[in-house]
């Protein structure tokens, strides 16, 4: 990647202009201080702090009600099957998927007994190709799963209903 992608972060914290790499983590002080107060709660379960994560975060998302998961992995899987439960989609329904992403953008997929269908990814943001996508839809398409990579944002001009 030749350009630094940038991103503005943080309702409490002063606004700035953050540079995401790609395998690499920093830690910074605030963070440690959160992860001490919880090992300090004595409690790494479920609990108040989680619950206030929660609430934070889904009003951030000016939405009323959020739910922790243990993982990236689990989140997208329950997200997929609420859709599917609430739209009563069918059993292998088709699911729009980059063809560049993480297995688990697929697994989560299958384990809805849906149908992921590849879509190639743009060369300047290697997010899903908006163009290609909708050439992609069907009968039996219900989602597209536009995955952001690397922090770059995806351009996602879906056109089909
Ligand atoms: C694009 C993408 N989706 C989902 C996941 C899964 O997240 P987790 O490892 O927290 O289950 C990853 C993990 O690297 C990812 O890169």
């Amino acid at each position: 990647m030749t350009e630094k992608t940038e991103i503005v972060v943080g309702k409490d914290e002063t606004l700035k202009k953050r540079h995401i790499g790609t395998g690499t983590f920093v830690a910074t002080e605030r963070m440690r201080e959160l992860i001490n107060e919880a090992l300090d709660s004595g409690r790494i379960a479920y609990g108040p702090l989680s619950q206030q994560f929660e609430r934070d975060f889904s009003g951030l998302h000016g939405c009323k009600y959020g739910i922790l998961s243990n993982s990236g992995t689990s989140s997208l899987h329950v997200a997929l099957q609420a859709l599917k439960e609430i739209h009563n989609w069918d059993d292998w329904d088709e699911v729009i998927v980059p063809s560049l992403t993480f297995v688990a953008t697929i697994n989560i997929v299958f384990h809805n007994r849906m149908k992921p269908v590849f879509v190639d990814v743009e060369p300047q943001t290697y997010g899903i190709d908006a163009a290609l996508m909708n050439l992609a839809v069907t009968e039996r398409t219900r989602a597209v799963i536009p995955v952001h990579l690397f922090g770059q944002i995806t351009i996602c001009n879906c056109f089909f209903r």
